[in-house]
C-alpha cells in the first residue's frame, strides 16, 4: 500500500507533535516543516519513540518564499497539509504586531499558492475559539458571529480563516479550520508535551511548573468574574483527542466528504470548567498541593467560552474521549520527566 504523504507544519510543536504521532499511528507517511523558533529537534526523537518510525524532518522558515517553492518543487507528491506554524502568545502580539501579521499570514500566503501551483487541494488549518470573542450566548456554536479580534494574535486567526475562504471559493482547495479550545496536558508515554519557552502565560504549564517548584506560585487572574466560583470558565480539552481530529478531518477532505469547500469546526470537550476547579483537580489527581493565590483579573481575559460541539460530533464523527484527570496526570507525568523528578 502507498501511503499518503502529509505535510505537517509546526510539526515539533506543542499540537503539532501530537498530530504527527496520529498520522503516523494512522499509516500516513509525514514530513514536518518547522523553523526551531519555539521547538526543539529532542521532539523528533519523542514522537520516533512512540511510533517508532522517523518523520521525514526539513528545517525550514516559512517566510522565506524562496525556499517554500524550492521545498514544493523538491515534494510533488503532498497530498495534504496541515498547517501549524504559527506564533501564537496573545501578549506577544500586542507588542510586536508586524512580527505576528509577517509570522501567521505571509507564511499561509505562500503555501497557499504553493497548493495552488501544485494542484494540493487539501488543507487543514489550526484556528481558535479566540475568534468568538466574549460570546453572546454558551455554548458556542460555529455559526456565532466572530468578534472583533482584541490582539493582533486573535486577529490573524480570523484573518487567516477570511483568506482560506476566498482561496476555497475560486480554486480546487478544501480546507477546514479547527477552532481550537484550551489544549492541556501531553502524550501518555511522557516522549511529548508542552515546552512553553521561558515563563509560561497559559495555566497548566504553570500549575505543572509551580508543583515541580520550578515557579513560586501560581497567581489565579480574579474571582470576582460572575461565574460560580468567580474564576473563568474555559474548555480545556485533551491535546491527544485534539490530534485525532486533525487525522479525521483530513480524512474527511481526503475521501472527499466534506460538504463544502471551506468548514469550520469547534474542537473542545463541550464542558467548562474554572481555574479554581482545574487547580483543585490538580492537587486531587497528582496529590500535590499547589501554591497558589488570587490576584487581580488578567486584562483581555473572556469571562467564559465552551464549545457546542455537536457539528464536530454529527459530521466529523470526533468526540473528546479523555478527561480533565487524563489530561493534568498526562501534564504532570511529562513536567517530572523534563524536570527529573521522581
Ligand atoms: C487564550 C485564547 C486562545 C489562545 C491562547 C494562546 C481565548 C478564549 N483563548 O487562551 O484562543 O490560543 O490564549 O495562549 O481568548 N490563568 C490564571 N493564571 C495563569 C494563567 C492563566 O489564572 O497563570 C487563567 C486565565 O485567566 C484564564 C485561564 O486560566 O481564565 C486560561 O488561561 P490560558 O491558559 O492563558 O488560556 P486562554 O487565555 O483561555
Amino acid at each position: 500500500m502507498i501511503m499518503k504523504k502529509i505535510l505537517v507544519t509546526g510539526g515539533l510543536g506543542y499540537i503539532g507533535s501530537h498530530t504527527v504521532v496520529e498520522l503516523q499511528n494512522s499509516g500516513y507517511q509525514v514530513i514536518i516543516i518547522d523553523n526551531l523558533s519555539n521547538a526543539s529537534l529532542d521532539v523528533l526523537e519523542g514522537i520516533t519513540n512512540i511510533t517508532k518510525t522517523p518523520p521525514a524532518f526539513e528545517r525550514l522558515d516559512l517566510r522565506l518564499k524562496a525556499d517554500v517553492a524550492d521545498f514544493f518543487k523538491r515534494n510533488q507528491d503532498i497530498e495534504g497539509i496541515i498547517h501549524f506554524a504559527a506564533s501564537k502568545a496573545v501578549g506577544e502580539s500586542v507588542q510586536n504586531p508586524l512580527l505576528y501579521y509577517e509570522n501567521n499570514l505571509n507564511t499561509l500566503i505562500y503555501l497557499l499558492q504553493e497548493c495552488n501551483a501544485h494542484g494540493i487541494e487539501n488543507f487543514i488549518f489550526s484556528s481558535s475559539c479566540t475568534v468568538y470573542g466574549e460570546p453572546d450566548s454558551l455554548p458556542i456554536t460555529e455559526d456565532a458571529p466572530v468578534k472583533s479580534a482584541t490582539s493582533p494574535y486573535g486577529n490573524t486567526k480570523q484573518i487567516s480563516e477570511e483568506i482560506l475562504k476566498d482561496t476555497c471559493s475560486i480554486s480546487a482547495l478544501k480546507s477546514i479550520a479547527l477552532r481550537y479550545f484550551n489544549p492541556i496536558g501531553a502524550h501518555e508515554t511522557a516522549e511529548i508535551g508542552e515546552l512553553p519557552a521561558g515563563v509560561p502565560q497559559n495555566l497548566v504549564p504553570f500549575i505543572t511548573q509551580t508543583a515541580a517548584g520550578v515557579r513560586e506560585q501560581l497567581s489565579v487572574f480574579g474571582d470576582d468574574y460572575p461565574t460560580e466560583d468567580g474564576s473563568c470558565i474555559r474548555d480545556y480539552i485533551h491535546v491527544v483527542d485534539l490530534a485525532k481530529a486533525h487525522v479525521i478531518a483530513l480524512q474527511r477532505l481526503l475521501s472527499k466528504k466534506n460538504q463544502s469547500n471551506y468548514e469550520v469546526f469547534n474542537l473542545g470537550t463541550g464542558r467548562g470548567s474554572s481555574v479554581l476547579e482545574v487547580v483543585n483537580s490538580f492537587e486531587k489527581t497528582t496529590g500535590e498541593n499547589l501554591n497558589y493565590k488570587i490576584v487581580d483579573r488578567r486584562p483581555g481575559d473572556v469571562i467564559a467560552v465552551y464549545a457546542d460541539t455537536q457539528k464536530a460530533n454529527k459530521e466529523l464523527g470526533w468526540k473528546a474521549e479523555k478527561t480533565m484527570e487524563d489530561a493534568l496526570k498526562s501534564a504532570w507525568k511529562w513536567e517530572k520527566k523534563i524536570r527529573k523528578i521522581k
